[in-house]
Order: structure tokens, then sequence, then C-alpha cells
């Protein structure tokens, strides 16, 4: 079955990236001359995705700014002959079709995607959270589309065992072709406690059946609803598959990741 959409949630605080997200979204911020969330919808559209549909906080409107038509500046760099600079412009508001949903207030990663139930309409899709960028001739969305066969996909990388306190940990069946079934899923393991060195990223392929899971997840401490526990609630009725993503990733969420992405897309 054919993934047509994928859901962005934009709307997180962005607290590890203080004071410069006091203003300016994280998603934003550049690497080399586009912002982060350029290259997450990049990735979706190379891996066939028709329609992206942000989940924003309404103090984040300038991500809308980035995925709209500029007539006034089309129009000048046009006028003053700057044709490369304008071929780098405009085909950005062409890439996908766009759609919006709000969340009002940071409720977790989860309830983000929870805003976004009716714009995906009961389809299967994508969810790519707005810092994890992962550089590889082939997609990581798309990576995580060639295993798709109805049921929820989670993108997992090797996590040195100290960071597995960081990361939502997975007791994995058997692997074959960097694919196999989620057999548990651990949030922040103590090191020796995980259950395996594959982590969770933030890259997923959801059955539409995600929204009634989210909607009886229970809420974490803080209150908020979290994309895993959506999971793990859906586990009790279908399987949950993870992919191993090749390719080298940057969490642009912190000033060292955006720094290391970077220089690594500058070679
Ligand atoms: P993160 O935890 O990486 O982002 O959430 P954050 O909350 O913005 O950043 P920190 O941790 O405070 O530094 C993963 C993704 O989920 C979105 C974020 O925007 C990010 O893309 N998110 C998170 C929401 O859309 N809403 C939320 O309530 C929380």
């Amino acid at each position: 079955m054919k993934i047509r959409k994928a859901v962005l949630p934009v709307a997180g605080k962005g607290t590890r990236f203080l004071p410069a997200t006091k203003v300016v979204p994280k998603e934003l911020f550049p690497i080399v001359d586009k912002p982060v969330i350029q290259y997450l919808v990049e990735e979706a559209v190379l891996s066939g995705i028709e329609e992206v549909i942000f989940v924003i906080a309404p103090d984040k409107e300038l991500i809308r700014g980035h995925f709209s038509p500029d007539n006034e500046l089309e129009q000048l760099l046009d006028k003053k002959g700057k044709q490369a600079l304008l071929e780098k412009v405009k085909p950005i508001h062409d890439l996908a079709k766009f759609t919006y949903v709000y969340q009002n207030e940071p409720l977790g990663d989860g309830h983000a995607i929870l805003q976004a139930e009716e714009a995906v309409n009961g389809e299967p899709f994508v969810v790519l959270f707005g810092d994890d960028i992962v550089k590889h001739n082939v997609p990581a969305a798309q990576q995580l589309m060639n295993h798709f066969n109805g049921e929820s996909i989670l993108a997992v990388e090797r996590i040195p065992k100290e960071k597995s306190s960081l990361y939502g940990m997975i007791q994995p069946g058997d692997q074959a072709d960097r694919l196999c079934e989620v057999l548990d899923m651990i949030e922040k393991p103590d090191p020796d406690e995980s259950p395996s060195d594959l982590g969770i990223i933030g890259k997923y392929i959801c059955p539409p059946e995600i929204f009634q899971a989210l909607k009886k997840a229970p809420q974490g401490k803080d209150g908020e609803i979290r994309l895993i526990d959506g999971f793990n609630e859906l586990k009790s009725s279908q399987k949950i598959w993870a992919v191993e993503i090749e390719g080298e990733r940057f969490d642009t969420g912190n000033p060292e990741g955006l720094t290391a992405a970077n220089n690594a897309y500058l070679r």
C-alpha cells in the first residue's frame, strides 16, 4: 500500500537550544544554506510523499512562511538576473501539498500527532520529527517504506551503551535485512537494563489505528502524550516492526548535533 502523507510535528519548544529558540523555531536553523525542515520535506518528497501535514504551534508561523510563495523576493531576484538563487527559492512551495494543523499547547509529540487525525483521514502515514536528519543516498523515510506491510514501523539505530538512558530502546526479535519485530520498548533505561543497543529515532510509519491507541495511551507524569506510548498501546493488537536505518544521523535539536550536521553537509 502506498504511503502518500507525512506528518511533521514541529510544535515543540526546543528548550535544548535556548536562547536561540526563544523566537526562531529550531526547525528553521540552517544546515549550510537550507533550514533543517526543508531537508525533512525533501526526504519525504524523495520517498514519494505527496502531502506534508505540519503540526505547528501558533507562535511558529515562520515555518509556514518558508513553504509559501514569496512573490516579491522572486520578482526581485528575477529582475536582478539572479537566476541561480531564484531556482533555489522558487521550487520550495511546489515541493508537495502543504497542510497546517495546530497544537496550541506543547502536550507531547503524541498529542501533536493526534491533532493531524482529520488531515490524515484514515490512511497510513509517515511521521518525521523536526530534528532527526539522516545523510544517505536512500532517504530514511524510503528505507522504512521499503518494509511497509500495513503495520507500524519504527526507525532505530545502534546506540552506544552509555547513551541508552537518552532513548527509547527496543527488545528486538530476529533481525533480517535490517528489519526486526519489536517485542518490547523501554523508555530511557539505565545502560545495564537496556534490552539491546537499538534505540528509536524520530522517524516512523503509523497505521491509522495509531490515533485510537494514542487516545487510550496514559499521559506521562508531565501530562504529555508520547507517540511511543501509542505504539505500546497498539502492540497488544498489531505487530510493531523496526528498521535499522542506514546513514549518518544528526540530532539537530541541540547545538552539537546541528554543528556536526553543518560540518558533514559542507564536506
Ligand atoms: P523534541 O523533544 O525533540 O522537541 O520533540 P522539543 O520538545 O521541541 O525540544 P526540547 O526537547 O524542548 O529541546 C520531537 C518532535 O516533536 C515535536 C517537536 O517539535 C519535535 O519535532 N513536538 C514535541 C511537538 O510538536 N509537540 C510537543 O508537544 C512536543
